[in-house]
Order: structure tokens, then C-alpha cells, then sequence
């Protein structure tokens, strides 16, 4: 037991410690998952007393009386899941011991491509947004492909207190969970589609994401099955498009757009990468892929459009060193601080 588990379990009375199933403390988080059937005020009690107890650290108290199914003891996808309701699967009462019903917004990062910097811009907003005083979770749905390990820097695999529940990672002030944190280094992914299914399910519906003001959803490419199912079932509060200038990118941007708005999901904006390069010796700005063609897609789709992004080799290199540009460069700092800003104003946050 920790110095901090063992300050606040001598907090609690013994009978308070008693309904207590396990104490978990992670980074500035502390999830206090109870017993079944604890008492409302029971639980009530516990939290305020942990609170007391920890006043700088995050406090998220979860009973488990009403777990919604049983779930696999590892977080590892089955071939065959139960058939899920079309909406979220939690109801709406706040005292669920995992799921999305405590997330504010969820907001699907999109392309209609691979390859154009949907990760490293998922990566980035939420780091912006964390540091803006928002609680914010990142998920890497992009199954086939999980990149948010290596942007992130992160090696370790989600606890679980219980083995049914995940525990999303905390790094660099963030919830996290991607599939490649289940995954041994390298390990092809060749699920078939409802394995695929079962796996976000899980990492949506039975992950402790607690109280989040927004989870950012590092979607996978395209417009294929797994996008349109999470448009469908994710509860989102809308799409936010990441294109590049070229004409194949503006083309499957649209294709992604056209996708959400099948789905009545709303397109929240579109973000153009790799818009330019700034000489780092000049500051000429050279436009590589052509000119403003993120704008004038935006125009034409009647979209807003949230911000432009300069192509820089140090994204690049950052990335894979797991540490997101805007902790490193003061220019994408305020790139990312306009587009964090233009979301949030569309989504009220
Ligand atoms: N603005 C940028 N400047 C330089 N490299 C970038 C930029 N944005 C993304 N990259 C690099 O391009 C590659 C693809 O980006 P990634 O975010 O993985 O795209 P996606 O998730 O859409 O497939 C990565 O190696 C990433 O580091
Ligand atoms: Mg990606």
C-alpha cells in the first residue's frame, strides 16, 4: 500500500473503509471503486471524506451496483459479443462504475484518409485542452493501427481493480486508452470485425473514464465500418475533419464529412495539417500542397474552419519520442491554442 492509500484509507472510519472495494490512485486521479449495494449516503460520505483527505487530487467514487452485464475478464476483445443496443449502453444515472455517462462531449477526430495527421492533432487538442484546466480523455480507436502508445510515450498497460473494468492511463495530464496498450510490441493486428467491435465497446462502455469535459476519439481512417459504427453508437457531439491541402486529401475529407452528416453527427470543423512550412531560418512560408484549400473546402461544405497547421519536422520527431509537440514549441502552442478555442466555442465548453 501506497503512503497516500494508506493516508486516506486511515481517513475513512472502519465502516466506511469496509464498503471501500479498491483504492486506486494513479497521477492526480483517485478512483474509489465500492462495494455493491453501498448506500447512497455511504457512498456520499466516502467521497467527501476523500476529498478532505486528498483536496489536490481528483477524487471518483464508483459503486458497482449496477454493472450493467457481466463482463471478460480481460481486456482483450471476444470473437462472439453480445448484440448491444444501438444507443449507449449506461444509464444516465451518474453512479455506474464505468462507461461514457459522465463525459460531457465526445468529439470524433475524422479523415477520410490515412496519413494525414489525425493522431498527431487528436494528440495535441487534448494536451492543449488539458492544460486550459479541462478534464480531457483520449481514445485511439484506430484499432488496425494505434499510434497514441508512441505519441504518447506511453509503455504500461491499463489496471484493472477488478478484472472486468479499465482503468484508462494517465499521461501528460490525460485519461487514455488505446488497444495498443494491450498489445505485445509489434503484434499485427488481424481482428475481424466484431472482435474489433467488442474492443472499443469495451475501451467506450467499460473503461472508469469518470468525469471528463471532453474525450477526444483518434478515429480510424476512412469511412469503413468501424467509423460508422462509433458515429452511430459513440454519442457524439460531433466530427472534427483533419485534411491536408492536396486534392486526393480535400476529396476524402468530403467522403468523411458526408459520412457524419448520413449519420446526423455534426461536423464541428475542419482542420488543415501540413498547411504550409515556415522556413525556420527566414519564416518565409512555402505552401507545399497548395494554397488554402482546407478554407475553401470548409466554404464549400458549409463547415467552420477551425485552424491551420504548419508541416515541421520537429511533429515529426517529437511524435515518435512520445512527447506532443506543443509541450516542445511555442509556435504550435499557439496554433493549437486557436484551434482548442474553436472548438470549444462550438461545442459551449
Ligand atoms: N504538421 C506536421 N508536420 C510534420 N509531420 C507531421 C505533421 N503532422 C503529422 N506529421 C507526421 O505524419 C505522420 C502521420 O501522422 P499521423 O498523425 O500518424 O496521421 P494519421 O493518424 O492521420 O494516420 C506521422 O509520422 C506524424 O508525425
Ligand atoms: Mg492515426
Amino acid at each position: 500500500m501506497s503512503d497516500t492509500q494508506q493516508k486516506l484509507r486511515e481517513a475513512l472510519s472502519h465502516d466506511l473503509n469496509a464498503q471501500v472495494e479498491s483504492l486506486l490512485i494513479a497521477g492526480n486521479k483517485i478512483t474509489c471503486v465500492l462495494k455493491e449495494h453501498t448506500a447512497p449516503d455511504v457512498r456520499a460520505m466516502i467521497e467527501e471524506t476523500l476529498k478532505k483527505a486528498a483536496p489536490f487530487k481528483q477524487v471518483v467514487v464508483l459503486s458497482t451496483q449496477s454493472r450493467p452485464e457481466p463482463a471478460n475478464p480481460q481486456p482483450i476483445p471476444q470473437p462472439n459479443p453480445k448484440p448491444q443496443p444501438e444507443s449507449s449502453p449506461q444509464p444516465a444515472n451518474g453512479i455506474n462504475p464505468s462507461g461514457i455517462d459522465r463525459i460531457k462531449h465526445i468529439v470524433a477526430i475524422a479523415s477520410g484518409k490515412g496519413g494525414v495527421g489525425k493522431s498527431t492533432v487528436a494528440t495535441n487538442l487534448a494536451v492543449t485542452l488539458a492544460r486550459s484546466g479541462l478534464k480531457v480523455g483520449l481514445l485511439d480507436a484506430d484499432i488496425y493501427g494505434p499510434s497514441i502508445p508512441m505519441m504518447l510515450g506511453v509503455d504500461q498497460r491499463p489496471e484493472s481493480p477488478d478484472g472486468k473494468v479499465m482503468i484508462p492511463v494517465q499521461a501528460h495530464g490525460l485519461s487514455t486508452l488505446s488497444i495498443g496498450y494491450m498489445l505485445a510490441d509489434k503484434d499485427p493486428v488481424v481482428w475481424r470485425g466484431p472482435m474489433v467491435h467488442s474492443a472499443l465497446q469495451q475501451m467506450l462502455g467499460q473503461a472508469l473514464w469518470g468525469e471528463l469535459d471532453v474525450l477526444l476519439i483518434d478515429m480510424p481512417p476512412g469511412t469503413g465500418d468501424v467509423a460508422l459504427t462509433l458515429a452511430q453508437r459513440g454519442r457524439l457531439s460531433g466530427a472534427v475533419i483533419v485534411t491536408t491541402p492536396q486534392n486526393v486529401a480535400l476529396a476524402d475529407a468530403r467522403k468523411g464529412i458526408g459520412m457524419f452528416r448520413k449519420v446526423d453527427v455534426p461536423i464541428l470543423g475542419i482542420i488543415e495539417n501540413m498547411a504550409f512550412h515556415e522556413c525556420p531560418k527566414c519564416a518565409t512560408k512555402s505552401h507545399i500542397f497548395g494554397t488554402g484549400g482546407g478554407v475553401i473546402e470548409a466554404k464549400e461544405q458549409s463547415v467552420d474552419f477551425l485552424g491551420a497547421l504548419p508541416l515541421q519536422s520537429e511533429v515529426c520527431q517529437q511524435g515518435d519520442m512520445g512527447a506532443p509537440i506543443v509541450l516542445q514549441s511555442e509556435s504550435f502552442q499557439g496554433y493549437f491554442e486557436v484551434i482548442a478555442t474553436n472548438l470549444r466555442a462550438k461545442i459551449k465548453l
